[in-house]
């Protein structure tokens, strides 16, 4: 099996190195582009047998699969230059949550996957948000979610739920992290803890967390409990979250659906030059 890659950005590189790393891909498997081609050349140098391509057409003609991680934006004229080698054998994987699968099938007669990663998924590790177009075979399907497995745990999501899916998978990371950036500032302001040493125990904590909450049988609310014993600090600390986050993830939710919202009008207006029917969140 073949793979490319069109954007050999952060998210881009990121898939390449996790598959290869993870044996699910020989370089010799791989084709890639970047706009600037330095990065994928990068690449290139560092796994040897990559093969960077100087066309899209050139990797659309060496891959069985390939995925395009470039930003909303830069799908259209991209998705124009796919429409000029299209064949109806190709999977087209879009990993971009405002491009509905309606968009790519549209203007291509390949087979449309979306799947969203995370930068979890580097480690090979956490979720990746799979949704499949109406000409992806069963087979198909368990061929992304096999090359996904090496890398992800692959859960097969409906598209409207595409962007809470991704808040929780993707920005995920970026939302924990801030919050452990934060706690940490401030454990080094109050009690003049060294920065390393409570950025460690932080970060230690997360991962023990993590893997209590995927294989040691708590869900989140049980082990909030387990660690909050009645008249315990924990529990008066929880306390003071409980007030002060009132409604704060409400909002959140807000704000990423409307960006995409925004994103998905761009996109919608791009592909088809007309305005979007926008839910309200
Ligand atoms: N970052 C994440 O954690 C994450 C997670 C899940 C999904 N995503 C999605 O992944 C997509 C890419 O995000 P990113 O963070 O990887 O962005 P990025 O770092 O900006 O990467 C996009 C890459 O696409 C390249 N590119 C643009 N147009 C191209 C073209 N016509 N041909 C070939 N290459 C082209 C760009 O090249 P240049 O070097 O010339 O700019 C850039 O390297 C976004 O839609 C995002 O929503 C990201």
């Amino acid at each position: 099996m073949k793979v490319g890659f069109i954007g050999t950005g952060s998210m881009g590189s990121i898939l390449i190195e996790a598959l290869i790393q993870s044996g699910a891909l020989e370089p010799e498997q791989v084709t890639a582009i970047n706009r600037t081609p330095q990065k994928a050349q990068l690449l290139a140098a560092q796994y040897e047998g990559l093969h960077v391509a100087s066309t899209i057409a050139e990797v659309i003609e060496h891959s069985h699969i390939v995925f395009l991680c470039i930003k909303p934006m830069e799908y259209k004229k991209v998705v124009d230059e796919i429409a000029q080698c299209d064949r109806p054998d190709l999977i087209l994987v879009s990993i971009t949550s405002p491009v509905l699968i309606e968009h790519l099938e549209s203007q291509l007669k390949c087979k449309i996957a979306k799947i969203i990663p995370s930068i979890t998924n580097y480690v090979w590790s956490g979720a990746s948000i799979g949704m499949y177009g109406s000409r992806i075979q069963t087979e198909d399907r368990l061929l992304l979610e096999q090359l996904m497995m090496s890398i992800s745990r692959p859960i097969q999501i409906s598209e409207e739920y595409t962007r809470i899916t991704s808040d929780l998978c993707s920005c995920g990371p970026a939302f924990i992290s801030f919050f452990l950036e934060k706690w940490v500032e401030a454990a080094v302001e109050v009690t003049g803890i060294d920065k390393k040493e409570a950025t460690r125990l932080a970060c230690e904590m997360v991962h023990g967390t993590g893997k209590l909450l995927t294989e040691g049988g708590f869900t989140p609310e049980q082990l909030k409990q387990r660690v909050a014993v009645p008249g315990g600090i924990t529990a008066e600390a929880l306390r003071l979250l409980q007030n002060q986050l009132e409604g704060v993830f409400h909002q959140l939710i807000q704000v990423t659906h409307a960006k995409y919202e925004e994103d998905l009008e761009k996109v919608h207006h791009v592909f088809y030059g007309q305005e979007v029917n926008r839910p309200q969140y």
